[in-house]
């Protein structure tokens, strides 16, 4: 059986083939969370299947997260349709994964939570990358520094000081509260010290603001912001 770390370095070889876009970063993203969805479904073992749960949870809050701050601010003023559609499906994302940060694989209703987020992430999938990503391209913006600055941005998301957002709606108290845990923990988190594991240290505790991006990647993003308005403006007169 593959490791994780095998699949996911499989998938960056044979899709990336050198490209550093922030269109083939996200694809790439998008291939790999498919690929963990689907080796979920595949395991018997609840404590592999806990780890790949714990990867696909890491993936899926990076991303999200990048993805919503870098590229939707853009995209917005081109396609505000699309793009709220988009954010309202991260939502739905965002709250089946506060969810799954709770539970084992051990749980009865762990599978087909997980099988209903991959039909969501997949639809939600084909949607961006049909009607959201295209509108980078007619931006003039560079999409390889817009890529370096989503990874850069996914990089500082890791770090505990930067956690990830909170589930829209959800109060800044809640938001705080330690996730609760089932009776039967996850093997994976059981037999970690708390706040070791990478997905542990994403854990919706505490808002992120733009003001966590590191100056590099807020002066990459502000430049996109300004050619995008620029090209919005070329189009308009
Ligand atoms: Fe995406
Ligand atoms: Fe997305």
């Amino acid at each position: 059986m593959k490791s994780i770390l095998d699949i996911l370095s499989g998938i960056e070889t044979e899709f990336l083939k050198g490209n550093t876009d922030v269109i083939s970063l996200i694809k790439l993203d998008h291939r790999k969370v498919d690929a963990l969805c689907e080796h979920y479904q595949e395991l018997d073992s609840v404590a592999e299947k806990d780890d790949v749960l714990e990867q696909i949870i890491l993936e899926l809050s990076l991303h999200t997260t990048a993805e919503e701050e870098l590229i939707y601010s853009l995209v917005d003023s081109q396609d505000h349709c699309h793009t709220n559609e988009a954010f309202e499906e991260h939502h739905v994302v965002k709250l089946l994964l506060a969810e799954l940060r709770k539970m084992s694989a051990s749980e009865d209703r762990t599978d087909a939570k997980v099988k209903v987020l991959a039909e969501l992430v997949e639809h939600h999938v084909k949607e961006e990358e049909s009607k959201v990503l295209p509108k980078l391209k007619g931006l003039d913006v560079n999409l390889d520094e817009l890529g370096q600055a989503f990874s850069n941005r996914k990089e500082q998301l890791k770090k505990p000081q930067n956690l990830v957002q909170p589930v829209e709606g959800q109060s800044e108290k809640a938001s705080k509260a330690p996730a609760k845990r089932k009776a039967t923990p996850r093997r994976s988190t059981a037999s970690k010290p708390a706040g070791k594991t990478a997905a542990s240290k994403i854990k919706a505790t505490k808002a992120p603001t733009r003001k966590t991006a590191s100056t590099k990647t807020k002066t990459i993003v502000a430049k996109a912001k300004t050619r995008a308005a620029k090209s919005k403006n070329r189009k308009a007169s």
